[in-house]
């Protein structure tokens, strides 16, 4: 095709594709080991992927509710009720999406207009700048500072105000693996009620801790539960990055907004994976603590790699991502130091900047991921030596 003139609208030239996204295209030209974006290379449980394909067999293969298959959303709606304690109503309160992303946007578009402030914890998540974007709100940053990754009161309540209309948490938080606490979740719970404000949070890591740490869904917070989008997935809790399946879920009010907007984006989530879905989230309670047990021995794994090879980072306490300090590497910034590793020794990471508004908080920072095979990150470890 001709090289004609980019025609791209104002919002789509407002911000750039996804760096982790990149850095997987760089990291396949490469050849290198990617511990860049967030997607296990070990396989799915073998019922979840048993199911999938006998729900293909069995032809669930048309369009469905548009938001989502009534089992699936029984069964979201009883995991709630299991784990949490929480009252949902499949029939009102869930919405099945293309993945939490789809969530994400199809909620921020739904309950936000031009103009409405969103708070935002940053370091963030890079598909929630876009996302404010895409839909009109004025992001306002509250900054997390290591080591714990903690908030300042003051500053969260100064970010309040008759205009802030929600605020996204992301808990257990990539890129940070902070888990926020009962004490944080409720300070953010009483600034929303003062402000009519309402959360919307990206907990797709839930089942994903560390030590004793647990999650908590702020939704279960006095006062939030009918201020609150709950967002999560298949993706990560069963190893299905590229199933895309994820819901949110929210009393009626809030409901409103969201469902008709994922109409209009994608009418539905993958039918037959809906119902592989059922599968998933009925798995036994022996599959969470053998997950659990596995993540923290990558996450050890993780740690002792990066010790042994000069980064400087503090364990995770949930997610399973380590964000490590290069300050003392040499590198200029973050690109060049995660270009050298991709390009020069075969492994892939992602600059931290792409996790500030402002490059520049973080250019003393990579994101390592270390949802991968011991053998993975082994191998990463034998390349990363190879710097010191
Ligand atoms: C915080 C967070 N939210 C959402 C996603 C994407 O989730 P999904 O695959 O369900 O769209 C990711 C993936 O890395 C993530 O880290």
């Amino acid at each position: 095709m001709d090289a004609l003139e980019s025609r791209r609208s104002l919002k789509a030239a407002s911000f750039t594709e996804s760096v982790i996204r990149d850095y997987t295209r760089l990291s396949d030209l490469h050849g290198a080991i990617n511990l860049g974006q967030g997607f296990p290379d070990f396989p799915a449980p073998e019922e979840v992927k048993e199911a999938a394909r006998r729900a293909i067999a069995e032809d669930h293969n048309q369009y469905p509710v548009t938001w989502g298959v009534p089992a699936f959303r029984e069964a979201i709606a009883t995991q709630y009720g299991r784990v949490y304690g929480m009252d949902v109503d499949p029939d009102t309160d869930v919405c099945v999406t293309c993945g939490s992303t789809e969530a994400m946007i199809a909620a921020m578009l739904g309950l936000l207009d031009p103009g409405d402030e969103v708070v935002v914890f940053e370091p963030y998540y890079e598909n929630y700048g876009p996302d404010a974007i895409l839909s009109g709100a004025v992001p306002r940053l509250v900054t997390l500072r290591p080591p714990d990754w903690t908030f300042d009161e003051g500053e969260l309540r100064a970010a309040f105000n008759d205009r802030t209309r929600a605020i996204i948490v992301n808990s257990p938080n990539n890129p940070t693996g902070k888990v926020f606490s009962r004490d944080e979740l409720s300070a953010i719970a009483e600034l929303c009620v003062r402000f009519d404000a309402f959360a919307i949070t990206d907990e797709i890591y839930e089942f994903i801790t560390y030590d004793d740490v647990r999650h908590i869904p702020i939704a279960t917070i006095p006062g939030m539960e009918d201020r609150t989008v709950t967002i999560s997935a298949l993706s990560k809790t069963y190893s299905v990055t590229g199933w895309r399946v994820g819901w949110a879920v929210a009393a009626p009010a809030l409901m409103d907004g969201i469902r008709p907007v994922h109409d209009f984006l994608t009418v539905a989530a993958a039918a037959p994976l809906q119902i592989a879905g059922i599968a998933a989230l009925a798995l036994p309670g022996d599959y969470y603590v053998t997950q659990r047990a596995e993540y923290d021995e990558r996450r050890t794994t993780m740690m002792r790699i990066l010790d042994e090879t000069g980064f400087v980072a503090r364990p995770p306490a949930g997610a399973y991502y380590v964000m490590a300090d290069i300050s003392h590497l040499g590198y200029v910034d973050d690109v060049a130091a995660a270009t050298s590793l991709v390009e020069g020794i075969g492994v892939a990471t992602v600059p931290g900047s792409s996790f500030f508004a402002d490059p520049a908080n973080g250019k003393q920072l990579l994101r390592f991921a270390f949802c991968k095979k011991l053998e993975t990150l082994e191998a990463a470890g034998e390349r990363l030596r190879s710097l010191v």
